[in-house]
């Protein structure tokens, strides 16, 4: 009897490993409810436990069916007569760039080494690589599967036909080369300068992606995956970032080398413009933005108020267009996604800088479908996401709920999605705001196609003062010298419960902010579609978990934390959808490999380990587990 049954969950085991869609205990509770256990000494003898190697999803690479989703370049590069193109060598501080003599030119080499002497990048490391690797093939040693999870869900919820599934992953913190081919320093530089330390060797050569993407896509694309966000630097495309200034050809080239060789290999390519690399030319050449992100790492200064990305220079609005312009005109027959801004709300020092942001965004839409004739689709990642109260049951709460969302993301969100006017919430809190005339939101509203949530962790949040009004307008920033405006609600990591206080979810690095919490997720899903109206993206969610002790790669691999977070988000997404009749277009997991997280090379992120030594790549157990999950449940 125990021999009889254990064969067939076996045989279900085997089954659900070769068929990810059976996943599931595979008996019935009733057969058991109703009888009692019998006991027998029947002869023993080991079972085989077979693991089927087969791949969860199907390794053929096809291509990209050809589809445009905007004018051809050739179309509009009249726009682009006075541009100039032009080529500068690598930089490092041994070896400044040749033909010093070229003082006369203001974008020459001379000027580019001045940009980069005056960044001072401490401890300056250069890569392995210096020239774009040949891809080889995948070994198929690596694509055998992990045994199969013992917890997955049970839902029996498929993910429409269209539901866009893949991963994320930005340029200076995943492809190196910081100094080469002509890109001119970004703050991401230099925060390096204040936060690299201690790291392995080539610090600043992340994942050397930028010679590397060759390799890397073809490694995507043999686990199946069919979109990838990537981040085009603005220091790399216009080194000396202002209009009119040369633009860079080898840049342009590399990415729409980038671009064919992803759709080549069947995956969507999803572009993100600014995504925190800012040029330091926005900063003026002044030591204050050094003081802005010394202060980044002592006090928690995210959010509107706290530091500053550069948004708010008077020249930044014009170069951001400009900039956009020449990408989207470059690659916007090819490319169906775009995104402006990488999270804004982290970079906003003041009211100034929120209304550039909106304005620039607005710029760029309306460029892209009335002068492109774009047909893709337009958003700005949210980075602080809507509130969730930490008592539902507690109106305090719920009011400060709504305060936290309109703050953070309702003062984005209201005017570029529905044409209202800035929340109240932010309206108090942000006395500089830069008030919007009719014209103004008239211009704005309708310029997102969906909401990008980056979804990591819900913020759950209670009151700090009784009255956030009374809270808001009485703000002392001499007690706080580090935030320009208030906070009046608190995120909080535990949940109430009537016998203390439970952590609101698994935290691998018992931070607040980074934290397991599912069906928060779903929560968030209904109050920003509902609220906005407009299909909601996904456009990052992951878990950051620290290197398992011992230093053995088998453990780093099987990363079945992370797989959990994976798959109960998206169950999530499956009951948003099915029970909640949220339209979620897709979503995409942070980050396809390890990658620099602002200061640290030990995040864990990826869904493949990276070592930063070799700059070898292993896929993580989670790229199967999610592969798995959302493609033997997509419709037909
Ligand atoms: C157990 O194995 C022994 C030796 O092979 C055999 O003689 C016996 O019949 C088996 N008993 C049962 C219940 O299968
Ligand atoms: C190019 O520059 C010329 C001379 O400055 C100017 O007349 C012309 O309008 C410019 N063309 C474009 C497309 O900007
Ligand atoms: C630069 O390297 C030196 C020598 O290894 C080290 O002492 C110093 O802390 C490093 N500085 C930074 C900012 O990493
Ligand atoms: C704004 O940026 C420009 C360069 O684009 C720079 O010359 C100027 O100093 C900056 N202003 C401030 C206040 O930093
Ligand atoms: C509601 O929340 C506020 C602020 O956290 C708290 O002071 C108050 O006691 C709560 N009320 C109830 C009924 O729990
Ligand atoms: C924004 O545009 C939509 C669609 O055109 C329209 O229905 C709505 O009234 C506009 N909102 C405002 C505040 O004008
Ligand atoms: C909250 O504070 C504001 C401004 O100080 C005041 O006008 C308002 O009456 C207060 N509300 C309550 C309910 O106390
Ligand atoms: C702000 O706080 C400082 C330091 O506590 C105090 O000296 C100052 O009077 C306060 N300003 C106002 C307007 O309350
Ligand atoms: C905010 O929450 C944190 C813990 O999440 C707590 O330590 C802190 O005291 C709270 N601040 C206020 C003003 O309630
Ligand atoms: C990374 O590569 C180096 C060099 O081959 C090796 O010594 C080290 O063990 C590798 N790290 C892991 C975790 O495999």
């Amino acid at each position: 009897m125990y021999q009889r049954l254990c064969l067939i969950l076996f045989a279900a085991a085997a089954t659900a490993h070769t068929q990810p869609q059976s996943h599931g205990s595979g008996h019935s509770c009733e057969a058991t409810l109703s009888s009692t256990p019998t006991f027998d000494y029947s002869n023993f003898t080991y079972p085989q436990i077979s693991l089927a190697k087969t791949k969860p999803v199907s390794n053929e690479i096809t291509p990209t069916p050809a589809a445009t989703y905007a004018l051809h370049y050739s179309d509009v590069s009249s726009q682009f007569d006075n541009l100039s193109s032009t080529t500068w060598p690598n930089w490092t501080p041994a070896f400044p760039l040749p033909s010093q003599s070229d003082e006369a030119n203001p974008y020459g080499n001379a000027a580019l080494t001045n940009l980069w002497q005056a960044a001072n990048p401490v401890n300056f490391t250069r890569g392995i690589y210096s020239t774009t690797v040949s891809p080889t093939p995948v070994p198929s040693t690596e694509l055998v599967p992990p045994p199969p999870l013992y917890f997955t869900p049970e839902s029996c919820y498929k993910f429409p036909k269209d539901f866009i599934f893949g991963a994320a992953g930005s340029a200076s913190q995943i492809e190196g080369a910081v100094a080469d081919e002509g890109k001119s320093p970004s703050l991401q530089d230099v925060l390096a300068n204040i936060l690299r330390s201690g790291g392995p060797v080539g610090d600043y050569g992340t994942g050397e992606h930028y010679y590397l993407y060759k390799q890397d896509i073809e490694r995507l694309a043999a686990m199946g995956l069919k979109n990838l966000y990537l981040t085009i630097p603005m220091t790399r495309i216009l080194p000396f970032a202002l209009p009119g200034t040369p633009v860079n050809s080898q840049a342009l080239d590399h990415y729409d080398d980038v671009i064919n060789c992803l759709l080549e290999h069947g995956i969507q390519p999803n572009v993100g413009l600014a995504h925190f690399d800012t040029p330091l030319q926005f900063y003026g050449g002044s030591s204050d933005y050094l003081l802005n992100l010394a202060t980044l790492q002592s006090s928690s200064t995210y959010g509107i108020g706290g530091i500053s990305f550069g948004y708010s220079n008077e020249t930044f609005v014009d170069s951001f267009v400009n900039y956009a312009q020449i990408v989207m005109a470059r690659y916007g027959d090819r490319v169906p996604l775009w995104n402006t801004y990488n999270e804004p709300q982290i970079g906003c020092s003041d009211g100034v800088a929120v209304n550039n942001v909106l304005v620039a965004h607005a710029r760029v839409y309306h460029y892209y479908k009335e002068t492109l004739k774009g047909k893709g689709k337009i958003s700005m990642k949210m980075g602080i996401t809507p509130a969730v109260p930490r008592d539902a049951s507690n109106h305090s709460h719920v009011e400060a709920a709504n305060y936290f969302s309109d703050l953070y993301s309702g003062a984005l969100l209201r005017p570029l999605a529905l044409g209202q006017d800035y929340p109240q919430a932010f309206k108090l809190s942000v006395p500089d705001h830069v008030p919007l005339s009719q014209a103004d939101l008239e211009y704005m509203n309708g310029t997102m196609d969906f909401i990008s949530l980056d979804a990591y962790s819900a913020p759950v949040v209670e009151p700090v003062a009784s009255n956030l009004t009374a809270c808001a307008t009485s703000y002392n920033k001499t007690t706080n010298p580090y935030r320009n405006f208030p906070i009046c609600v608190n995120a909080s990591s535990t949940v109430p419960a009537a016998d203390g206080d439970w952590s609101i979810g698994y935290s691998p690095y018992g931070s607040p902010t980074y934290y397991d919490s599912p069906h928060n997720l779903r929560t968030q899903l209904r109050y920003t579609y509902t609220t906005y109206k407009l299909p909601v993206f996904i456009s990052e969610f992951g878990l950051s978990l620290p290197a398992p002790p011992g230093g053995r790669l088998q453990d780093n691999l099987f990363n079945q934390p992370a797989s959990e977070y994976l798959l109960s988000y998206l169950n999530e997404v499956l009951k948003a959808i099915w029970e909640d009749g949220v339209d979620v277009m897709g979503a995409l997991v942070w980050n396809w490999a390890d990658d620099w997280e602002f200061g640290s090379f030990a995040q864990g992120f990826g869904l493949q380990y990276v070592n930063f030594t070799t700059q070898e790549r292993r896929y993580r157990r989670s790229f199967f587990d999610v592969m798995g999950f959302v493609e033997s449940r997509r419709m037909e």
